[in-house]
Parts: structure tokens; C-alpha cells; sequence
């Protein structure tokens, strides 16, 4: 139901203020319940200026907006109001796959349209809303006589803390977000400090800046998290720091082969950027509460997406990342640009059609409905180190030794489908050229799922990850998909925005340091906090395809590696980190005989709603999700390098039902590095009103599903 009221002046408007003997006129706007306040106002040399207020206490104080173009003097004072609109909005809105299936979007906003008291007069707005978990505003440029369009070479929006925050934050990489969070007040944010390191094929870090989601609290204990919103033909932000000032500055992403950062058609239609957002919580808990991102997005435009079921799945994969079996299968590239099986095929290869039934007919077995197969298609003897990406990777023609049309057939039979792989090795042309044959091709064959990868430096050279050039190009790989009834995860990816409210095949992203990295990374892997920091951050963002459940945890084919969590605390993830496709990544044989593997049997992956119980930002957090159309529930709870007990109130379920409970928890003795796979599983009635103390070894979980009984 929708229910928008358009009032004509219901904002709190004039607020006079003096300041150095002049009036200045204070346009103000509050969320529904008044939690959040936005002042507007423009200073003495006109320039435009916001702070918020949470509660009566400024959280952002003044700070200014404005833009450096090419072409034209930078747009940052000597403005004047012309008029104010305003509007209030009340709607509920579906999620057709989601953490929850209903969201309500309530918030009044606010639109100030500015204009340059002297020539050339150019005209924008800035659009304001306010919610009750936080903020978001966007600009608006108007066409103008002469301009055809807009370069833009900077955008200078600010942030002025109030204070040196503890933040949890990753360097402003303009290629990749698989960095470790780091915790450090402002003052100590040093990025640069971080460009030296050896995990990654592509990194540029160019100033001190920072990464969005990046999450802070105040002394006063107030969470603040900055991000961005629908991020649609415009270059990805970083947020440049100031470790004086404490302002934070947004840095776009930019191109050395472009020499802008943004460039927009302003000929015909208003020019509209991405929202910049804060959430604001009293608790860390209610950050993740918070559906600012999505709310912040239009709603869907592609319709039904229901050929995409939300699922768990298996995959070749794993044994990849930890030595067992190779992407390639040993071909040569002849002289005319051909790949040629001239018997060099070295054995090792992993996506053969006897490995991939391997796995469909043990996803069949327990109910898992896709697999994963990588390394299928030919290109992969150039992969990694290689310059010269373009036109290496074939989308559409699979090693000798994989049959996939055999496959695909195979797994309908058994109720399994088939996930694509395509890794494009940072070669975007090249996608680009196949994008419609390859996607036809999968539709053709009953396959509404593919995982994309963007290993490797952009090619044309110049480009970064993040910038306005890719965010495009990952854009139309989501229009071909839902042309093609194609759900889209991808993996070095732009960052999610909410961009799945309106593209519902956005179904989720990498964007983090993943379980891979536990695999081989240099530093040893991801440390314990990671993921307790990843829920208030990245998580904040959207979707996760983090790739969960690892059971043979000390890694035996890698010397330098292991994973650095209990075996409950893989389970929990399940439930903690949310995406509508979950990975159970473990190799087959590894789950074979283990009762912990009932736990990933049994759990949901779309769900009616969802309950943050408890967290701190990393430390540890809770989080319990209903299952949609079965009334189960499911519980993951996870924490740091820190032992802990948790309490857990079953105040959730619902009244005069019975569930039976499986706790799958950390054995006493057990701890993340030397006895992670101690497990206890023990069977209980549970009811509405109940609570649970649990205690959470070093690196440990719990996970708990809750059943219905009948
Ligand atoms: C990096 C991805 O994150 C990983 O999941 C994938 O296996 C490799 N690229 C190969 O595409
Ligand atoms: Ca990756």
C-alpha cells in the first residue's frame, strides 16, 4: 500500500541564526518521529551548508557542498534559494528475496533549488530526506542553455565530525574492497600507510581516504555509518580524511585514461547523483536494522524475478583455492589466436563432467539446489600475471573435457541447477562483446544464475574498478541479465548500493575479503574480528557472497594456512552474514558423515523478517531470521579472538508454539586455533519466553535452528 501526502509546508522552516552579526536563514527538515534533523542554510558568500542533529545533538556540523567541473568555474558559492518543495512519504514495499519481506519507506524530504546570483546563473537542487535510522541527499542538475554536458572533476561534499570517532574502515581503494578493517579513532586513518601488499592483483590507493560502508562511534556512543545510495552512472565515492579537522571529504573515484571523473549528458534531462547517506543508531545493532540503502533506491523495474529461487549451493571451487585441482585444463593458444588441446592437458584439471556430477548428485542428496562450476570454459591458462587479457576468456566454449550441456540436463533431473561462471579477468570489452550470446546461451539451457569475476587491473588501462566507466559496465551486465532471466553475483565488484530494490537480480556481491582468503592469503587470513566488523560495515551495503562452511578447518594441503574459526562459528554465518545464495564451499567429502552438516541442510536463505538480538562492532554480534512459508527460525550468533557468553531471549517466537531446538555450539575445550572442530549438538524444546545463556569459545559461534513442530 502506498500512502504519499504531499504537504505543502509542514517543514519547520526559518530558523533564524546570527552569526558574525548577519541573519542567516536556517531551512530545517525532521524524520517522521524526529530522531534526525537536517539544517540547510547558505553562508554569507552563498554557499551552501547542512548539518544533522540526532536526538538535538549535532552529529555532522556545518559542513559545505559543491563541485569542480571542467569547462566551467567550480560550483561552490554565490548561491541563492528560489524555492523550497517538500513532501512526506509513508509506504510499504515487498521484497520479492530479502532479509525481510515487507519494508516500510517513511521519511519527509525536502528540495532546495539553488541558483548562482551571477552569470551564468546555472540552477541545481539539492534533495534532502530524512529517516528515522538516518539521512540521505542527492544533487539534481538542470539542463542549461549552452551545456550539453556536465564533467565533473571533483565533488566536494563534506562531513565534519564532531569528534575523533573510533572508526572501523578500509583504505579508499579505487580497485578493491578486500581489505581487513582497521580500527583506529580519525585522527589515526592512515590508507596510504596500506598500499603495499601482496594479496591482491589490483590495488590504487591514492589519498588518505576511506572505503563506504565506513561505520564510527561517537564518545556519546552514537553509530554513524556513511555510505552511498543507488550509485547509477557516476563514479563510485571515497571519502578523503582530514586527521585535524576530523571533516571527512568525498573523493570520486576517478580515470587516468578519461582525465574526469564524471561525465553526464545534460542536454535533455536533469543530471541526478547518487544519494550520499548516513545511518544513525543509538545502538550498533539497529545499524543493520536500518533498509536506508534500499529505501534510498527505485523500486523494481524489472519485475518478477521468480525463475531466480534464492538457494544454497555447492561447487567447484574450493578445491581450487586450496590446491587440489587447477581453473585450467593445459591448452595451448595457437598462432591464430586459437585455443588447441595438443595433449599438454596436465590431469589436474577440477570441472570435469565427472567431478561436476560428483557434486550435483551430492547437492541432490541433501536438498542443495545449484552448484557452482569454475574453471569450465577455456582461457584460463592466461589468467593471472598476464597483461594482454583481452579476448583470452571464451564465454561460450567449455574445456573437452566438460560437457555442460550434458551438465545442465543432468542437474535438472535431479532438481539442481547449474551456477555460471564467467571471469573476465578485468578485461570488461571482451565480456561485453559475448554478453548476449553467453547469457543466451544459459537461458537456453535453464541456467538463471551467474557468478562474474574481475580479477586483474581494468583493461583499457586507466580504468579503475570503482569509477563511473565500470560502474556502468556492471550495470549493463544486470540489464542483459534480467533480459535473459540472468541473476547476477558478482565478485570484485562496485560496491552494493540498493541497487537490488530496483534490479531484484542483483541477488549479491563479493566486495570483502572472503573465506578465500583463508586459503592462501600472505598474512595468514581473516582474523577472528573480521567478520563481527563486516557485519556493521560492508554488510550495511547489501548481499554477501562470502562462501561459508568450511569443515575441514585446518586446511591440510595449505602449510600456511587455516581457518581462523570454530566449526559453530561457520555454521552461524549461515544466518549472520545475509545473502539469498549461500555456499556450502566445503569439498563433498569433507561433509560426508558429519552431523554439524545437518545444520546447513536445514537452514533457510529467504526470510520474513529478521531480529539483530545483540552486537558490538567487532566483537560479536546475533542475529535471528524466520524462514519464509515454514514459521522455522534460525539463530547465528558469532565472536572475535575473545570468549564470551551471549544470552539468548527466544522472545521472538511465536506464543502457544513448540519448536524443537538444535543448538550446534563450541564444545568447552574448543577454540579457533588449535581444537576448532569441538563441537556440541544438543537437542531442546523451545518456546516463546525462553532464554539461553551460550558461551562462545575464542573464534567461535553458535547456530541454532528452530523448528516447528507440526
Ligand atoms: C576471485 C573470486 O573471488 C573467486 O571466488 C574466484 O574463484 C576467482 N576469482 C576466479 O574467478
Ligand atoms: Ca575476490
Amino acid at each position: 500500500m502506498t500512502k504519499t501526502k504531499t504537504i505543502l509546508l509542514f517543514i519547520t522552516l526559518v530558523l533564524i541564526i546570527s552569526c558574525k552579526q548577519e541573519q542567516l536563514i536556517v531551512t530545517s527538515l525532521s524524520s517522521p518521529k524526529k530522531s534526525n534533523t537536517i539544517e540547510f542554510y547558505l553562508s554569507q558568500d552563498g554557499t551552501p551548508q547542512y548539518l544533522v542533529k540526532h536526538k538535538n545533538q549535532i552529529v555532522i556540523d556545518s559542513s559545505s557542498m559543491g563541485f569542480d567541473f571542467k569547462n566551467q568555474p567550480s560550483l561552490k558559492n554565490g548561491l541563492q534559494i528560489i524555492d523550497t518543495r517538500s513532501n512526506s512519504v509513508d509506504e510499504t514495499w515487498e521484497m520479492q528475496w530479502g532479509e525481510q519481506r515487507k519494508v516500510r519507506n517513511h521519511y519527509n524530504e525536502l528540495i532546495i533549488e539553488l541558483e548562482e546570483i551571477a552569470a551564468p546563473n546555472r540552477k541545481f537542487n539539492i534533495h534532502f530526506k530524512a529517516y528515522d535510522d538516518g539521512i540521505g541527499f542527492r544533487y539534481e542538475f538542470l539542463p542549461q542553455q549552452g551545456v550539453d554536458s556536465l564533467i565533473v572533476m571533483d565533488e566536494n561534499t563534506e562531513f565534519q565530525l564532531t569528534g575523533d570517532h573510533t572508526t572501523w574502515w578500509i583504505p579508499g581503494d579505487w580497485d578493491t574492497y578486500e581489505h581487513l578493517y582497521n580500527t583506529t579513532k580519525v585522527s589515526e586513518i592512515n590508507a596510504l600507510a596500506l598500499k603495499d601488499h601482496n594479496n591482491l592483483a589490483q590495488t590504487a590507493i591514492p589519498e588518505n581516504a576511506v572505503n563506504t560502508p565506513v561505520t564510527m562511534r561517537t564518545s556519546d556512543g552514537i553509530y554513524l555509518s556513511f555510505h552511498e545510495a543507488n550509485l547509477t552512472d557516476y563514479a563510485g565515492m571515497t571519502l578523503k580524511i582530514d586527521n585535524d579537522t576530523f571533516k571527512l571529504t568525498s573523493e570520486l573515484v576517478g580515470s587516468d585514461r578519461l582525465g574526469y571523473k564524471v561525465k553526464r549528458n545534460l542536454s535533455k534531462k536533469m543530471v541526478k547523483t547518487p544519494w550520499r547517506t548516513i545511518q544513525i543508531a543509538d545502538k550498533a545493532t539497529e545499524l543493520i536494522d536500518s533498509k536506508l540503502i534500499v529505501n534510498l533506491n527505485e523500486p523494481n523495474k524489472i519485475g518478477d524475478v521468480s525463475w531466480f529461487e534464492p538457494k544454497k549451493y555447492v561447487g567447484i571451487w574450493w578445491e581450487m583455492h586450496i590446491d587440489k585441482s587447477s581453473w585450467d585444463y593445459g591448452m595451448t593458444l595457437s598462432e591464430d589466436g586459437k585455443w588447441i588441446d595438443n595433449g599438454k592437458a596436465h590431469g589436474r584439471h577440477g570441472a570435469t563432467t565427472k567431478n561436476a556430477k560428483r557434486y550435483i548428485d551430492f547437492a541432490a542428496k541433501n536438498g542443495i539446489k545449484g552448484v557452482l562450476v569454475e574453471g569450465w570454459n577455456t582461457g584460463w591458462e592466461r589468467w593471472i600475471g598476464f597483461e594482454d587479457r583481452e579476448g583470452v576468456f571464451d564465454f561460450i566454449t567449455p574445456y573437452p573435457d566438460y560437457d555442460l550441456k550434458a551438465l545442465a540436463q543432468y542437474g535438472k533431473e535431479k532438481g539442481v541447477e547449474i551456477i555460471m561462471h564467467h571471469e573476465t579477468s578485468g578485461a570488461p570489452r571482451t565480456y561485453e562483446k559475448q554478453l548476449d550470446t553467453a547469457f543466451h546461451m544459459m537461458s537456453q539451457l535453464g541456467i538463471h544464475s551467474v557468478k562474474t569475476g574481475y580479477v586483474g587491473k581494468i583493461i583499457p588501462k586507466g580504468e579503475y574498478h570503482h569509477g563511473q566507466w565500470m560502474v556502468n559496465h556492471y550495470r549493463k551486465v544486470l540489464e542483459t541479465g534480467a533480459k535473459y532471466k540472468v541473476a547476477i553475483n558478482a565478485h570484485e565488484p562496485i560496491k552494493a548500493t540498493g541497487i537490488r530494490r530496483t534490479y531484484p537480480n542483483a541477488i549479491a556481491r563479493e566486495g570483502l575479503r572472503g573465506q578465500e582468503f583463508n586459503a592462501w592469503a600472505a598474512d595468514g587470513g581473516n582474523p577472528p574480528e573480521h567478520l563481527p566488523i563486516v557485519a556493521f560495515t560492508r554488510m550495511l551495503a547489501g548481499p554477501i557472497d562470502f562462501t561459508p562452511g568450511v569443515f575441514d578447518i585446518s586446511l591440510p594441503t595449505k602449510e600456511n594456512n587455516q581457518i581462523n574459526t570454530t566449526l559453530a562459528q561457520q555454521l552461524a554465518l549461515y544466518v549472520v552474514v545475509y545473502s539469498p545464495i549461500q555456499m556450502a564451499c566445503d569439498l563433498p567429502e569433507n561433509y560426508e558423515n558429519q552431523p554439524a552438516f545437518q545444520f546447513i541442510k536445514d537452514v533457510g536463505v529467504n526470510w520474513e523478517q529478521t531480529i539483530v538480538l545483540n552486537g558490538e562492532i567487532g566483537d560479536y554480534v546475533t542475529i535471528a531470521r524466520e524462514e519464509r512459508n515454514t514459521g522455522n527460525w534460525f539463530v547465528g550468533s558469532i565472536t572475535d579472538e575473545n570468549k564470551r557468553e551471549i544470552t539468548i531471549n527466544f522472545d521472538f517466537l511465536e506464543e502457544g508454539k513448540t519448536y524443537h531446538g538444535i543448538l550446534y555450539k563450541d564444545a568447552d575445550d574448543a577454540h579457533y586455533k588449535n581444537n576448532p572442530k569441538a563441537i556440541d549438538i544438543e537437542h531442546i524444546e523451545i518456546e516463546k519466553g525462553m532464554t539461553k545463556k551460550i558461551n562462545l569459545v575464542e573464534g567461535g559461534g553458535v547456530a541454532i535452528s528452530i523448528m516447528l513442530k507440526q
